[in-house]
C-alpha cells in the first residue's frame, strides 16, 4: 500500500465547469471511481481538505462534504488529527460500479528500427537473471564488506554540502578521477592525469560512448574473436563491420588480421586476460600492435575488464602503459573488482578527446550516481578497495585449484579443464565431440551455468568448450558441483 503520507496527489481528476454538473457531483464521483478501481488503494491517506480545495479551485466546504459522506458511507475513514484514508477491507470485485477490462489491451503493431531488430537479437543479456554456480565473471559476492561500503554510501549521501546531491561534474567525480588515477599507477604502471578520466556506468557505457564517438557506418572493428559479446554488438548497433579476428599463444593474431581485413577504425582487446580464452598478451604483440595503430591511425580499446586478478607471478603492465603514442583507450570497471550493481566503469582517453566523451556522457546519459562515485572515491583511497582486491585474489585461487584439482579427477571423461595463471574464469575443452550448446543446457537443467564457447565467436569455432566462472563458488560446494556435472555430461556424451 502506498504510504503518501502528504495524502495522494489525485493528478488524475479535474472539475469541468459550465457542464451543468455540480462540483459536488463531479467530486464525488471521481472520488469513488478512484477508490472502486483501486488507484486509491486501501489505507491510502486522501489530501487535507484545504490542500484539494485549494489545487481544484473550489471551496473547502464542498471538499469537506464529498469527504463527510464517503466517510458516512464506509469508502473512507476520519482518524482526528491525521486525516482521511481509504477505508480497508471494501469488497471492490463485488461492486456493481467497477469496471476492469475484460482482456488485455492489444499492443499496437510495433515498427521498430533496423537497429533495434538487432538489439533483439543480441546475446549480452545472458548476465542478467538469477545466477546458478559457475556463472562466468561473478565476484564473491557474499564476501563484499557490505557494512564498511554502507558507511561510505550513506555519508556520501548525507554530505553536509548539499551540492554533492546535484549533477556533479560533466565527466565524473573529480575525486574518484583522482582515486583511480592513483591506483593505475600503483596496479597497472600507468601514468595518468585524472582529466583525462571520463567515469562511465560500467565498462559497457565506454565501449557505447567510443563507438558513439569514433565510428561511422561502414568503419572496420578489428575484434577478438571470440571475443567479449556485449563490446562486440556495440560496434555493430553503430553501423560497423565487425572483422574477427583469431587469438594464438600470444594474443590477438595481427599477421592474420593485417593479410585479411580492411584497415581498421578501432580495433579491440582484452590483453590482460584474453575474453573468454585467458590468453596473455605477450609484450612482443602488444609492441607490435602499438605500432600498427600509430602507423595506421587506429585507435585501441584495452578492456581490463578483470586484471586485478593474477595468482602467478607479476602482471605485465597494461598496452595503456607502453602508448607513446596515445592511441590507446584504456577502460577498466568495478563490476568484477567490487560488484556489478554498482554500475562504474571508466575511459582513460587520449589527450583531445575527453571533452568529447564528457559531453556524450552527458547526452546519452549519465547513468552513474554521483553519490556513489564520491563513496567509491573515499572507499579507495581509505585502502579499503586494494584490502578487498588482496582478499579476494586469495579466495579466488583457491576456488580456482580446486575446481581445476576436482575436473581433473571428476570429469576426466567428459572435459578437459585449461589451466589458468588469471581471472574468475576457466575453460574446459569438450571431449567425445559434443557440441557446447547441448552441454550448456543441459547443465542449465542440473541447476548449473556455464558459457558456451561458441557464444562468444562471430563464426564457427574448430573447437567445443565451456566457460566455467569460479569466482562466486563456494570451496566446499565445488566438489559435489563437479560430480553432479560429471553425471550430466556424461548422459549426452
Ligand atoms: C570482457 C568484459 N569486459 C567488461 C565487462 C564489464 O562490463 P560492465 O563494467 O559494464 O559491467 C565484462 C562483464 O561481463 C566483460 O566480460
Amino acid at each position: 500500500m502506498p504510504k503518501s503520507p502528504g495524502g495522494a496527489l489525485l493528478h488524475g481528476f479535474t472539475i469541468e465547469r459550465g457542464t451543468g454538473v455540480p462540483i459536488y457531483r463531479q467530486l464525488d464521483a471521481s472520488m469513488r471511481r478512484l477508490i472502486l478501481d483501486g488507484t486509491l488503494a486501501a489505507g491510502q491517506k486522501l489530501p487535507s481538505t484545504r490542500e484539494l480545495a485549494q489545487e481544484l479551485g473550489v471551496s473547502r466546504i464542498t471538499v469537506k462534504s464529498v469527504y463527510e459522506q464517503l466517510v458516512a458511507e464506509g469508502y473512507a475513514l476520519a482518524r482526528t488529527g491525521a486525516g482521511t484514508f481509504v477505508a480497508d477491507g471494501l469488497d471492490i470485485e463485488a461492486s456493481p460500479k467497477i469496471r476492469r477490462p475484460r482482456h488485455k489491451p492489444k499492443s499496437p503493431a510495433v515498427k521498430i528500427s533496423e537497429r533495434a531488430k538487432f538489439i533483439m537479437s543480441s546475446k549480452a543479456s545472458m548476465r542478467h537473471g538469477k545466477t546458478e554456480p559457475f556463472r562466468p565473471g561473478v565476484p564473491a559476492l557474499d564476501q563484499f564488506p557490505v557494512k564498511v561500503w554502507n558507511k561510505y554510501l550513506l555519508d556520501a549521501a548525507t554530505s553536509k554540502d548539499r551540492r554533492d546531491l546535484s549533477y556533479g561534474e560533466v565527466n565524473g567525480s573529480a575525486a574518484l578521477r583522482a582515486s583511480i588515477a592513483r591506483h593505475l599507477t600503483d596496479a597497472r604502471s600507468m601514468q595518468v592525469d585524472p582529466d583525462q578520466i571520463v567515469i562511465t556506468s560500467g565498462a559497457q557505457q565506454a565501449f557505447v560512448l567510443i563507438a558513439f564517438a569514433l565510428l561511422n557506418k561502414g568503419d572496420t572493428v578489428w575484434y577478438e574473436n571470440p571475443g567479449h559479446i556485449a563490446g562486440r554488438d556495440v560496434m555493430q548497433i553503430m553501423g560497423a563491420n565487425i572483422a574477427p579476428v583469431p587469438i594464438d599463444d600470444e594474443g590477438m593474431d595481427l599477421n592474420f588480421a593485417i593479410n585479411t581485413h580492411p584497415k581498421p577504425t578501432l580495433i579491440f582487446t582484452t590483453p590482460s586476460h584474453q575474453q573468454p580464452l585467458g590468453t596473455t598478451m605477450s609484450l612482443a604483440r602488444r609492441l607490435t600492435l602499438l605500432n600498427y595503430a600509430h602507423e595506421n591511425n587506429a585507435w585501441i580499446i584495452e578492456d581490463d575488464y578483470d586484471s586485478e586478478f593474477r595468482y602467478r607471478g607479476r602482471p605485465l603492465p597494461a598496452l595503456s602503459a607502453l602508448d607513446s603514442e596515445r592511441r590507446v583507450f584504456y577502460v577498466g570497471t568495478f563490476s568484477k573488482s567490487m560488484f556489478a550493481a554498482m554500475r562504474i566503469g571508466y575511459i582513460v582517453a587520449p589527450p583531445g578527446l575527453v571533452e568529447t566523451f564528457a559531453q556524450a556522457r552527458n547526452l546519452l546519459g549519465q547513468s552513474s550516481s554521483a553519490v556513489v562515485e564520491q563513496a567509491l572515491s573515499r572507499f579507495m583511497d581509505d585502502g579499503r578497495f586494494v584490502e578487498h582486491i588482496r582478499k579476494m585474489r586469495r579466495i579466488y585461487r583457491e576456488r580456482r585449484d580446486i575446481l581445476f584439482d576436482c575436473l581433473t579427477k571428476d570429469c576426466a571423461d567428459s572435459l578437459e579443464p585449461q589451466p589458468t595463471d588469471a581471472g574468475m574464469h576457466m575453460l574446459a575443452w569438450l571431449k567425445n565431440g559434443v557440441n557446447d550448446q547441448a552441454a550448456h543446457l543441459a547443465l542449465l537443467e542440473a541447476g548449473i551455468e556455464s558459457l558456451p564457447l561458441s557464444a562468444y565467436s562471430a563464426e564457427p569455432l574448430p573447437r567445443s568448450a565451456i566457460v566455467l566462472g569460479f569466482s562466486s563458488v563456494p570451496e566446499k560446494r565445488i566438489p559435489k558441483l563437479v560430480k553432479r556435472m560429471s553425471e550430466t555430461l556424461s548422459r549426452i556424451a
